[in-house]
């Protein structure tokens, strides 16, 4: 099929590197391109489609709802927004009970910002360098990398950026007015950075100490992704705020912020017209059910082992470290990236950079291990035809 790039190469603003290709069709952890030629696919919407795509039971509650209703704003209760918010309350820690819908990742950190500074009554937040938050204004600003930042300062003011994984560097930097500390459990588009296992504790020890909110961006690694449901599970800590988004609709727009009941919020300081439409909020049941019937964070800690095992047996000498956890994955190359992407994608396989040099893997939690091997075989005769002289 002759498939015209052009209307989207000449009308969108060009804010995407754009790969030519056009994805038309998607089953489980496949997608079909224009011209139907199948890739396995390790970007999964940038890990959107955890639980595969189109799965049956999500496509079929949008299905019958977008017949129900559609919209509905939260000036009005839904039955779709109730049946999902008991299916967070199933899946979250007792402590985590209120809930604030919108559309994204950047606005579930939005809206985190404000409620830190509503429930403190402080303005400062520090984050990591590498961390990645979002691209609006308040999430660019606790983001790090200067080439999002650049060009559009000054920011919000009051956000601060410390080492990851260093504690006495955060404590040094921690002011009467801090409000919160903004982190991933597993950096993401930074490159695939797991924290170390006392890291965590520690800042929320020191949260706790200075009244200061650990506000844990999930967005990446919530439900299921890392093989817990909740990435900071695998921590023992209790962080105040966590953001979702990513795999929580199935690739449907929705962003969740869940609190304790320390954060407290007087009606009209926030909102979202499309934030918790019963469509969103529908896909989302209908994916929390299934990652809970098919225990789909646990499958995501079993591929999520045997494909890191495997990468890691590899010892190709333009590898220079494997990491991850659960099914997010990271190869970081001694070469640049962007060629070993397009190179993949030629031989059937989507991947995504993090990074200059980083490989990162977000393959959907129902991908089979036949195809787990044929990516790892894939990547190994890429990286051993083109580079075995690095
Ligand atoms: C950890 C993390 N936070 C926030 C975001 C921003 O999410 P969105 O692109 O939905 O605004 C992302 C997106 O990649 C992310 O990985």
């Amino acid at each position: 099929m002759h498939y015209d790039f052009s209307w989207e190469k000449n009308h969108e603003f060009p804010c995407y590197p754009k790969r030519d290709l056009a994805l038309i069709r998607g089953k489980k952890s496949v997608v079909w391109d224009q011209d139907g030629k199948k890739y396995i696919d390790c970007v999964s919407g940038h890990g959107t489609a955890f639980v595969g795509h189109c799965h049956p039971r999500v496509y079929k509650a949008v299905r019958r709802q977008s017949q129900n209703l559609i919209t509905c704003p939260g000036i009005f209760y839904n039955d779709q927004r109730k049946i999902l918010i008991k299916k967070l309350t199933e899946i979250s820690p007792p402590y985590l009970k209120q809930f604030y819908f919108s559309n994204s990742g950047a606005e579930s950190i939005e809206a985190a910002i404000k409620f830190a500074r509503l429930a403190t009554g402080k303005s400062e937040f520090i984050s990591a360098f590498r961390g990645f938050h979002g691209r609006t204004l308040g999430a660019l600003s606790a983001t790090h990398n200067p080439k999002y930042r650049q060009d559009f300062l000054p920011l919000l003011p009051g956000f601060t950026h410390v080492p990851y994984n260093k504690v006495d560097k955060l404590a040094d930097l921690v002011t009467e007015n801090t409000a919160g500390i903004i982190l991933e459990p597993v950096q993401g588009e930074g490159g695939v950075h797991i924290a170390d296992p006392l890291y965590l504790k520690k800042v929320e020890q020191l949260c706790r100490e200075q009244d200061i909110l650990l506000i844990m961006d999930e967005i990446q690694t919530g439900l299921g992704r890392t093989g817990k449901m909740f990435a900071f599970q695998h921590f023992d800590i209790k962080p105040d705020i966590v953001c979702l988004a990513k795999s929580i609709a199935g690739g449907l727009p929705l962003g969740v912020t869940m609190g304790t009941d320390r954060i407290s919020i007087k009606t009209g300081k926030h909102g979202s017209t499309f934030g918790g439409n019963p469509l969103s909020c529908t896909a989302a049941s209908a994916v929390i059910h299934t990652i809970q019937e098919q225990r789909l964070d646990k499958a995501a800690a079993r591929k999520g082992s045997y494909f890191l095992a495997k990468l890691k047996e590899l010892r190709l000498p333009v590898i220079k470290e494997v990491r991850g956890i659960g099914l997010m994955i990271g190869i970081e190359i001694r070469v640049k990236v962007k060629p070993v992407i397009l190179a993949l994608m030629e031989k059937g396989v989507l991947a995504l950079p993090a990074g200059p040099n980083i490989i990162r893997l977000l393959p959907p939690a129902v991908i089979t291990y036949k195809e787990i091997d044929r990516v790892i075989e894939t990547i190994s005769n890429l990286l051993y035809s083109t580079y075995s002289q690095k």
